[in-house]
């Protein structure tokens, strides 16, 4: 009988600090079921902080659900996640809004309101959650869209911009309330490998100016090895291996070897 997390690492450690520094986010245990499915499967990982963390796994593996822990809009069935040392499962309704204002997320598709203008986009936390004046708010929106190079673009409505455009003014507004952590649910999909490219340097380069714990979900090797400094790879709803990415890159664990070599020989067969 094939055991099927025969290749999923049973000693993920959990205790000992990353040499980047501090542990800022970590799963513990984490079950959840959707749909009378179990989607994620004793999930146990840990964020450094202050560095990028790409999560790696197939299509349909849980990462999207594991996003949704982090900040609160899914709890787990059983298990903890704990978000900067609060148990995210246990804050009341104002400390979960107020821990969403520390999390910035660039959804897959960049999420604008169609409505709106760029720059009422990339203002509109800004609007909800603080009282900073219009003139505040511009500065501030307008500093925000030209580290994306999105400043000439700020009067036009969603779709007017490309794919990439669109990616980059989630950015700014994900990055609008200086989050600590940074979520990106495949910010990659969609784009041309060039624009991928340009995508991940500028993740890196706002990563450099403001810090954080930037966590980027991708299936792109490229992106991955570009920008991980810290790697997960998630199966079946649970950590196959997770280390820094010098580490991951020469694993010798047959699962994750595949996945980041993108071979068609190995444990991941198209069922
Ligand atoms: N709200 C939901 N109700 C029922 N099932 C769900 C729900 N959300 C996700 N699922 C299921 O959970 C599994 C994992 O979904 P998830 O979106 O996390 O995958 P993923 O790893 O992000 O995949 P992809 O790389 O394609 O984005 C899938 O089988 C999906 O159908
Ligand atoms: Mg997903």
């Amino acid at each position: 009988m094939s055991d099927e997390y025969q290749y999923h690492s049973t000693d993920l450690d959990l205790t000992g600090d990353p040499a980047e520094g501090n542990w800022s986010i970590r799963c513990t245990d984490v079950h959840k079921r959707l749909g009378g499915v179990s989607v994620l499967n004793g999930l146990t990982v840990a964020i450094p902080d202050d560095t990028i963390t790409a999560v790696l796994g197939p299509s349909g593996t849980g990462k999207s659900v594991l996003i949704k822990h982090l900040i609160g809009l899914m709890f787990p069935d059983s298990g903890d996640v704990v978000v900067h040392g609060e148990s995210v499962p246990k804050l009341t309704m104002p400390k979960l809004l107020a821990l969403r204002q520390r999390i910035g997320v660039l959804f897959q598709d960049g999420a604008l309101f169609g409505s709106m203008s760029v720059f009422d986009n990339v203002a509109f936390p800004l609007r909800q959650h603080t009282d900073q004046g219009e003139a505040e708010i511009a500065r501030v929106v307008t500093e925000r869209l030209t580290d994306v190079g999105l400043v000439d673009a700020m009067d036009d409505s969603p779709s007017q911009l490309s794919g990439g455009m669109r990616k980059r003014a989630g950015f700014a507004r994900a990055l609008v309330m200086e989050p600590d952590v940074v979520i990106f649910d495949e910010p990659d999909s969609g784009l041309d490998p060039v624009r991928t490219a340009l995508l991940c340097e500028l993740i890196q380069e706002m990563h450099s100016l403001h810090g954080g714990t930037y966590i980027v979900v991708t299936h792109n090797i490229a992106s991955a090895r570009q920008i991980g400094e810290y790697l997960a790879v998630l199966w079946k709803g649970r950590i196959v291996e997770a280390g820094n990415a010098e580490r991951m890159f020469s694993s010798e664990n047959a699962f994750v070897r595949q996945f980041l070599s993108g071979s068609a020989e190995g444990p991941l067969t198209m069922d």
